[in-house]
């Protein structure tokens, strides 16, 4: 085990063998959206993705160890709230969209995108369960609201976070995205194994930044989390 350090409020924090430093973010204001969202289709069923929510709470968990006030507004998923992390729960985009730009209206310095939106919900949603009377039904989708790229256009723009998850091609995908939704800094990490992004506990991402980038190697979610949070105090001081 590691040293261990008291923080202010007299908690104890186990250390790793890294430094971490934990007044990196005092006095900040950190919104974090993560896990997947869900479009209903019926009372039954609905479209989502395979996000667990480990990565964002990972983050928010170190975000508050570093002194932030952190409020993570999470999808669906089974997994603990950290500790003094103020967790609102949402379960569609749109839900998810709202309570985003409330928190960057209330006002916030730091914005991370950790959720994996689904990009498109059912135009309607069944008030009944369909039956399965016919071979083939037909879904109209319509796109769900770009909740990071409003939060980057926002008059109150926090310095904005993203993250990108790709099976090919991920720097140049990411590089896109980060231009596209004006982005202050993308994380991207391939999900094309089962070792690290999706439900893993591990992950390894590329951090890009307009002029720069940094490799964090596969870590636990954990660690990783720590190094992103030094770096985003770092490029936002
Ligand atoms: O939750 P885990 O199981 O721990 O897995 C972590 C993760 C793989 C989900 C995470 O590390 C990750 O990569 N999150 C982004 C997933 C994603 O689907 O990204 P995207 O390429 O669709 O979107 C790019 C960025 O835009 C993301 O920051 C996303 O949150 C944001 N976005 C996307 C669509 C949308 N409608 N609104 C958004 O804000």
């Amino acid at each position: 085990m590691g040293p261990r350090r008291r923080q202010d409020h007299g908690e104890i924090i186990e250390q790793g063998a890294e430094v971490f430093d934990y007044d990196l973010l005092t006095g900040k204001e950190l919104v974090i959206t993560a896990g997947p969202t869900r479009e209903p289709i019926d009372p039954v069923r609905y479209l989502t993705n395979k996000s667990s929510g480990k990565m964002g709470f990972a983050l928010a968990q170190a975000a508050a160890e570093a002194g932030a006030r952190v409020t993570l507004i999470a999808g669906p998923v089974a997994l603990d709230t950290p500790n003094r992390v103020n967790r609102i729960d949402v379960v569609r985009a749109e839900d998810m969209h709202e309570a985003s730009l409330k928190a960057v209206e209330e006002g916030c310095d730091i914005f991370i995108a950790t959720a994996a939106v689904a990009d498109y919900r059912p135009t309607v949603t069944a008030d009944h369960k369909i039956k399965k009377s016919t071979e083939e039904i037909h879904l109209t989708l319509v796109k769900n609201p770009d909740i990071i790229a409003a939060v980057a256009s926002h008059a109150k723009r926090p310095f904005t976070v993203g993250f990108a998850a790709e099976t090919q091609d991920v720097i140049e995908y990411a590089q896109g995205k980060l231009k596209s939704k004006k982005l202050d800094m993308i994380a991207t990490n391939d999900v094309s194994g089962t070792n690290v992004g999706f439900n893993s506990d591990n992950n390894a991402l590329t951090v890009i930044w307009p002029g720069g980038h940094k490799v964090l190697p596969l870590a636990s979610k954990a660690q990783i989390a720590k190094q992103l949070i030094e770096l985003i105090a770092i490029r936002q001081s």
